[in-house]
């Protein structure tokens, strides 16, 4: 019989903020695939759930590189299911972690999309977690939106983020690290005040409000921009 095949959101860092369903289904699932970009780094979502995990569970390690070449991506995506698959056809329950939210921005539903081709039949269950841009509002006790606004969620930032800080009384920018020059020039080119938040949850947390003092500073991949109401 196949085993069962789970998403896992860990949350965005703190272990506390990880749920009790996901909690749970670490408690008996013998196998934890846990996704690795490089292969001397550690996994945070490996860190934030490691306290959880039944005695003796196997740690798959999937290398799902961070690059943009689709034909390195779809065939990482594709041993990483393959690898998977054969767990499960040997019996085991297999936990794929992730960090924050399945649904968002995650390697899990690339992974999931090649399992199914290789294994319709496989019974998945998507365990949701907190979001991380939840957690730096959260943490600073400010809304994401109220009322009536919209709120918009960006994974990069491209040539249209003045377009949309005109537009949008609330955004999370996404994967900031690499663009932070620019989103410093746009801030103030268009009078918006945002809040800066690396490793939410995490012992090194960082919260910062003015984006200047960031200039020149190297940044973490786990962080995100909060760009609140106009004006404000
Ligand atoms: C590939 S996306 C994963 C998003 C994740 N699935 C979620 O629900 O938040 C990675 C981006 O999420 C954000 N992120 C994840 N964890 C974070 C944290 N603890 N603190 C701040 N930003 C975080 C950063 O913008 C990072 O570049």
């Amino acid at each position: 019989m196949l085993g069962k095949f789970y998403g896992l959101g860990v949350g965005p860092g703190d272990p506390k903020l990880l749920t009790l369903k996901a909690a749970e289904v670490l408690k008996f699932v013998p196998v934890v695939a846990v996704p690795k970009s490089r292969a001397d780094r550690d996994s945070v979502a490996l860190d934030i759930a490691r306290n959880h995990l039944s005695p003796g569970a196997e740690i798959l390690e999937l290398n799902l590189p961070m690059t943009s070449d689709p034909v390195v991506l779809e065939m990482a995506w594709q041993a990483g299911a393959e690898r998977i698959f054969d767990k499960l056809q040997a019996g085991s329950s297999v936990a794929f972690l992730t960090i924050g939210d399945p649904s968002l921005y995650s390697t899990y539903q690339y992974v999931l999309e090649k399992l199914k081709g290789i294994a319709p039949e496989v019974e998945v269950e998507t365990v949701p977690g907190i979001t991380s841009f939840a957690a730096c509002a959260a943490r600073v006790s400010e809304p994401l939106a109220s009322g009536d606004e919209p709120l918009l969620v960006l994974p990069a930032v491209d040539e249209k983020l003045g377009e949309y800080l005109e537009q949008f009384p609330n955004l999370v920018l996404m994967k900031v690290s690499r663009d932070m020059e620019r989103i410093m020039a746009e801030m103030s080119a268009h009078g918006r005040q945002a809040l800066f938040v690396s490793r939410c949850g995490s012992p090194q947390e960082a919260v910062v409000r003015d984006l200047s003092s960031l200039a020149g500073e190297k940044v973490d991949y786990l962080s995100l921009i909060l760009v609140g109401p106009k004006g404000e």
